[in-house]
């Protein structure tokens, strides 16, 4: 009976501490909403569909850049849209992206149609987030429900841009340590660089590994021989570095799995595309994803939509922090 009164209290205690911890979650996370801008401006996605259409009829490739483009606004700073920003410390002019990152008229474009149907309302990082989930989309790939109601940045931030950006030189290790300090795990390293499934890389990023890789006077050993030949072919020693590759040669523009059944083959691009599979680090971290993503393509959709959401959600600013641009290339004066 006594037993009875004490667990009960301790039941009443701690549904009412659960309760309080379930509030602030909400509070936390409620300031990101899928309808954010259901009132002020009903049309956003609408408009922002149009723009990515028209762009990738251009040019196939531009949905690819896209994504690239919101990755680099996320992992610097937050998605904050600070990738955008020109001036002395933009993050365009930061090693990753400097003569790299692309897509920034088809953002202005978006944003000036954006304004005139609701002007002073939708930030730049929305615009982003919404414009990198339409080009998976329209790459052929998932889609989803996405939370608005970033706010845009006051800052760029180019040393962040050199130090937090993964680079195609770095290690297995180094890259997931990149992941890890902006809240991204294992799985989301392997499902995002799934991105890898569309677009391009210049001669640049991976001809290291053409030649002479780390002084063994051979290419890399993970680099698949054929493949290897065509890439010597198109980035000679002394040639023009500016030169681009698909980072998926089997299906360049296509949104799917193959980029993983590529790294089974050695044949992925970029050194930090590979080590996913083969680095010494893979077994204990990596590998066996690449190997389920390679086979299920269902799997990789449901991980990488899930990863999508997670990066879009790197500390964004809400409520009254920052501002909202007027033109995404500079702050508000
Ligand atoms: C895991 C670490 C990563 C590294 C080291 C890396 C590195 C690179 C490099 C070097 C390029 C070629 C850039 C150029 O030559 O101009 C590239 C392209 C690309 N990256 Fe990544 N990336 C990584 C992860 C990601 C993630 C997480 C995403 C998206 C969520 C992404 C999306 C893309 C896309 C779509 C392209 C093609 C861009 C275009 O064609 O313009 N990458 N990446
Ligand atoms: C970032 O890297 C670029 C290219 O290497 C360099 O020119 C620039 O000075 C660096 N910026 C900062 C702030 O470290
Ligand atoms: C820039 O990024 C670096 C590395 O993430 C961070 O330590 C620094 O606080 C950032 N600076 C600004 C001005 O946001
Ligand atoms: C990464 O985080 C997601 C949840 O965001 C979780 O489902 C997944 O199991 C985690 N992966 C690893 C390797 O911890
Ligand atoms: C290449 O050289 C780097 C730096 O010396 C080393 O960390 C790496 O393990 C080497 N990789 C291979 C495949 O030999």
């Amino acid at each position: 009976m006594k037993r009875s009164t004490i667990s009960s209290c301790f039941h009443a205690y701690s549904l009412i501490m659960m309760l309080i911890c379930f509030a602030l979650c909400l509070v936390a996370t409620s300031q990101l909403t899928t309808d954010f801008y259901a009132k002020t401006c009903p049309n956003l996605a609408k408009i922002v569909r149009k723009g990515i259409q028209s762009a990738i009829k251009t040019e196939m490739r531009m949905g690819a850049s896209l994504v690239r483009l919101h990755f680099h606004d996320c992992f610097v700073n937050g998605c904050d849209g600070s990738v955008l920003l020109d001036g002395s410390d933009s993050e365009k002019l930061a090693l990753p992206n400097l003569n790299s990152a692309r897509g920034f008229e088809v953002i202005d474009a978006i944003k000036s149609s954006v304004e005139s149907e609701c002007s002073g309302v939708v930030s730049c990082a929305d615009i982003l987030t919404l414009v990198a989930r339409d080009s998976i989309l329209l790459s052929g790939g998932p889609t989803w429900k996405v939370s608005l109601g970033r706010r845009d940045g006051l800052v760029a931030n180019q040393t962040g841009a050199n130090v937090s950006l993964p680079s195609p030189f770095d290690t297995l290790d180094a890259i997931i340590s990149k992941f890890r300090v902006v809240g991204l795990n294992i799985t989301d390293v392997v499902s995002l660089s799934g991105s890898h499934t569309i677009g391009f890389a210049k001669c640049a990023t991976f001809s290291n590994r053409l030649f002479d890789f780390n002084g063994t006077g051979s290419p890399d050993a993970s680099l698949e021989s054929t493949m290897a030949g065509e890439l010597q072919t198109l980035c000679p020693l002394n040639g023009d570095l500016n030169k681009i590759a698909p980072l998926d040669r089997n299906s360049v523009d296509l949104f799917d799995n193959h980029y993983f059944k590529n790294l089974l083959n050695n044949k992925g691009l970029l050194g930090s595309d590979q080590l996913l599979y083969s680095s010494e680090l893979a077994p204990s971290t990596t590998k066996s994803l690449v190997e389920s993503y390679s086979s299920d393509m269902n799997l990789f959709i449901t991980d990488f939509v899930n990863s999508m959401i997670k990066m879009a959600n790197i500390s964004p600013l809400t409520g009254t922090a920052g501002e909202i641009r007027k033109n995404c290339r500079v702050v508000n004066s």
